[in-house]
């Protein structure tokens, strides 16, 4: 979790203090950090990539993290040493493979605190997980009159299959606001939830915001109403240890990704007892006990929901990527993530005309801006120009930029590996572009 130095605070500490002042205190606070983030770096052979002639510098964090060594080699390794098709075969390789696999399950699990590992579902990210919830659970869960209660500040990935099933159920989507600092109006959530709730789905941390909603207290409320909870962890499982269990979430789904796993692996997590009520989601082989050409019957969890061949080699590497980001954490990753936030927030904040979008005391390493009236587009090229790599846009958010009343952000999204340097590379680049407009 990070608590975010005040940004009023902070401004006010700016008047009287130099950037080469601000730069040494961060110095300082990063010695109190017992967390060497040259030696990380080294663990990520893209991070020594020069764009022309500017090293690269990787603030798009929460569109995708970059992979260490200790990835990259866990997928070559199973393609040249482990891979046969898993839960089939009788042969030793297919046994490995089918070993390897069901570990990074078991990695899961021990990751989110769920239960037992067979409540990790694979799915092929945050996108699927959410579809496989809103088309089975939803299809069999909401009927006309139904309510889903999802947040102001959800990605599309959480708002369009909801209104899809809502479309075909006849249930029907109620939105919390939210404040002006971009958190998630408790007050509202508590006047919009009622016995019509029958779900509520929202995210752990918005990838626009930074925020980080209240989830355990949310989950508690939408439970104590009768409603089922789905959080999206798209932006959180990165940054902090989540616990589903403390959450006491119904579904909690994340992307491999963005936890420096491989590209189209990602998890759905749900109770068992849910999970194995839910009618399948896709049909075929492994996920079925008995098969005519009359009617076929059902395997429970978890190869209900993991038809056909699944993506084997990403789940062990993901599996890795987990094991890699956990082993890091106690060592000062997220510290080093918290002291990374304030620092760029401040830097940021100090360059006349920069407007933070998103300002609230609990943020993921997440920082969204308007620099002036310049285009976000036009100051995310002109970054590129120098090397810097940050997203910009609605960021699959678009319902959140009409409520804002903007049309999109430049968005720094920070990890581990990221340095100080980084950030005064960044501002100064910002300073630049600023004087040119
Ligand atoms: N959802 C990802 C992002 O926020 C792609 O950039």
């Amino acid at each position: 979790m990070f608590m975010r130095i005040s940004s009023k605070d902070m401004q006010k500490h700016l008047v009287n203090e130099t950037i080469d002042a601000i730069t040494a205190a961060a110095a300082v606070d990063a010695k109190n950090v017992p967390f060497d983030v040259q030696r990380v770096r080294s663990d990520f052979p893209i991070l020594s990539l020069h764009i022309g002639k500017n090293p690269l510098i990787y603030l798009d964090n929460g569109a995708s993290a970059q992979k260490p060594l200790a990835v990259i080699e866990a997928l070559a390794r199973y393609y040249r040493e482990q891979h046969a098709n898993i839960h089939r075969g009788a042969h030793w390789l297919s046994e490995e493979a089918t070993r390897a696999y069901e570990e990074a399950r078991v990695c899961m699990a021990r990751f989110l605190n769920a239960r037992e590992p067979r409540e990790c579902i694979f799915t092929r990210g945050t996108t699927e997980a959410i579809n496989l919830v809103a088309s089975s659970w939803g299809s069999a869960n909401l009927f006309p009159g139904d309510e889903i209660l999802l947040s102001a500040m959800e990605h599309h990935a959480n708002i369009v299959p909801w209104q899809h099933v809502a479309e075909r159920t006849g249930a029907r989507l109620r939105i919390v606001p939210l404040t002006p600092e971009g958190e998630l109006r408790v007050d509202e959530f508590h006047r919009l939830l009622s016995s019509r709730t029958r779900l509520v789905a929202v995210t752990h941390a918005s990838n626009v915001l930074g925020t980080i909603n209240p989830v355990a207290e949310i989950a508690a409320a939408a439970h104590a109403a009768g409603a089922t909870v789905l959080i999206d962890g798209a932006q959180s499982a990165a940054h902090f240890d989540v616990d589903v269990r403390g959450i006491d979430a119904d579904f909690f789904v994340f992307s491999s990704h963005k936890v420096c796993g491989p590209t189209g692996i990602g998890v759905l997590y749900g109770k068992a007892d849910i999970l194995n009520a839910m009618p399948p989601y896709q049909f075929g082989g492994d996920m079925v006990r008995e098969v005519d050409f009359e009617r076929s019957t059902f395997r429970e969890i978890p190869e209900r929901f993991e038809a056909g061949t699944p993506n084997i080699a990403d789940a062990i590497a993901l599996g890795r990527a987990i094991e890699y980001v956990r082993a890091l954490r106690p060592a000062g990753a997220l510290a080093h993530e918290d002291a990374l936030l304030s620092y760029a927030t401040a830097r940021l904040e100090a360059i006349s005309g920069l407007r933070i979008i998103g300002t609230a005391p609990r943020k993921v390493p997440v920082i969204s801006f308007l620099l002036g009236n310049t285009h976000p587009l036009d100051v995310g090229t002109l970054l590129d120009a120098d090397g810097i790599a940050v997203r910009t846009g609605h960021h699959c958010a678009m319902p959140l930029m009409k409520t804002l009343g903007i049309g999109g952000t430049v968005r720094v999204s920070l990890a581990f590996y990221n340095t100080f340097e980084e950030i005064d590379r960044l501002a100064d680049s910002l300073e630049r572009i600023r004087r040119m407009f």
